[in-house]
């Protein structure tokens, strides 16, 4: 079989990768790819927003599976559209992926499936909005324990944790009269902020049975110890301590399954890959987000200690057939995932910086170095985006897949790299 892997990031060359590797498949192609995707599979040239264009190739070239990897495109209903055409494709229509696609969506889901989430308002006029905060926080100096959303998609950026009243009129002032996010700020959320780890458990589901896959934990901020500006998600490891067995089965029986309960009950199946985003707080899980596809970076770390047959997996979920699969196996060594970044990201960063050493960390024991922010000009390597590379290690402990993951990391170079040099080190202080 020929598999269309959609996106261009390292999710997608974990996707990729692991795709490549299940004996029912024999090509696989990436569109459009990067350096990475271009060594274990097949790039085109076609951008994921060109529907026409991509149904087109998965028709000529005889595609059996597309896996949709980022958001935009199952947002804006790739899904729907390759379904119109009768062509196989794993992910969420766009109904469906209004989960992520909209934040007051997916707290109205969650309110109706009654699932653990921060209390929340949604306003539509920044005065309203600002009135609220002002009566409900008198005076100046008090916490102010609020976060104000951005609705629609923002990149990541659209969610502004508040302190003080001020960052809270600041925050609605950047979202609904700047418009700082466009029209993805046609409403707001503004909910109670939480605190507490935060980690994140992702299930494959066809819309009645649900296949939770090991718990990850990301690190958006950009600097060492949590500190600066957010980022797509700077490293991750798996699994993660953090969630107990036992938080696990909470989290499936009060969160994954009313949630796709509560959808249905909407009339909206969902299929594909739902993504948790939870605060882990004094009273339990809370969901802060949902998200309607792999993680990136977390898919890198969990598809690394995927055993078995990924393709499977997604079939039997296109199929509805998920009730009837073996339970999927994975290697008991944990993962991590340091993401390798380019010099001013997450501000404004420049791209062309000639990469070395890429090959020489590939060769090391357990190590994989998917690749993010690259291209290739002749046979050279070029930094080409935001977050770079993911390289990712196993390990007999999380600090040994760390230690393994950092020494690939020193072999790579290029001008202005960086990467934070505490991946994981939460769970190690989990642990002792
Ligand atoms: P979101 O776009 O909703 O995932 O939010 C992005 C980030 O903002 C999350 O990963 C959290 O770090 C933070 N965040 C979102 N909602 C809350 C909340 N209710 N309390 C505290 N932090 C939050
Ligand atoms: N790791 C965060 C995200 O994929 O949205």
């Amino acid at each position: 079989m020929k598999v269309l892997v959609i996106g261009n990031g390292g999710r997608e060359h974990a996707l990729a990768w692991k795709i490549g590797q299940s004996s029912r498949v024999d090509h696989v192609f990436v569109a459009p790819g990067n350096a990475g995707t271009a060594v274990d599979a097949e790039n085109l040239d076609i951008d994921p927003m060109d529907f026409p264009g991509l149904i087109r190739f998965a028709k000529r070239n005889d595609v059996g599976l597309t896996v949709v990897g980022p958001e935009l495109p199952l947002c804006g209903g790739l899904v729907d559209a390759f379904q119109d055409e009768g062509l196989r494709v794993f992910g969420p229509n766009k109904q469906a992926a209004e989960l992520e696609g909209s934040k007051v969506f997916c707290k109205n889901i969650l309110h109706g499936g009654n699932v653990p989430t921060a209390e929340f308002q949604v306003f539509r006029e920044a005065e309203t909005a600002e009135r609220y905060i002002m009566d409900r926080y008198p005076s100046e100096t008090e916490d102010v324990p609020v976060v104000i959303k951005a609705d629609g998609l923002a990149a990541g950026k659209g969610a502004i944790v508040c302190h003080r009243r001020a960052d809270a009129i600041e925050a609605i002032q950047r979202i609904a009269r700047d418009r700082e996010f466009g029209a993805a700020g046609d409403r707001m959320v503004i909910e109670e902020r939480l605190d507490g780890q935060e980690a994140s458990v992702l299930a494959i589901t066809d819309g009645k049975t649900i296949l939770t896959l090991p718990p990850a934990q990301d690190h958006k901020p950009a600097l060492d110890g949590d500190q600066g500006p957010n980022t797509g998600g700077m490293g991750a490891y798996c699994p993660t301590p953090m969630v107990s067995n036992d938080m696990m089965h909470f989290v499936e029986e009060n969160v994954l399954v009313p949630t796709v309960h509560s959808l249905k009950r909407n009339k909206i199946p969902f299929c594909g890959v739902l993504y948790a985003g939870l605060m882990l707080s004094n009273q339990g899980p809370k969901v802060l987000e949902y998200n309607v596809r792999f993680g990136d970076p977390e898919c890198q770390p969990l598809l690394m200690r995927l055993q078995s047959d990924l393709v499977d997996l997604l079939d039997a979920a296109i199929d509805g057939k998920l009730d009837s699969i073996e339970m999927p196996k994975w290697d008991t060594r944990p993962s991590v995932c340091v993401v390798m970044a380019s010099e001013g990201y997450p501000g404004s960063y420049e791209k062309g910086r000639e990469i070395r050493g890429i090959e020489e960390a590939n060769q090391l024991e357990d190590v994989k170095v998917f690749h993010a922010g690259t291209r290739i000009d002749g046979d050279r390597v070029l930094t080409d985006g935001g977050r770079v590379l993911g390289v990712t290690a196993m390990g007999n402990s999380i600090s040994a897949a760390k230690l393994q993951a950092y020494k690939a990391v020193q072999m790579i170079r290029w001008s202005g790299a960086w990467c934070r040099k505490d991946i994981s080190d939460k769970a190690l202080a989990h642990v002792e």
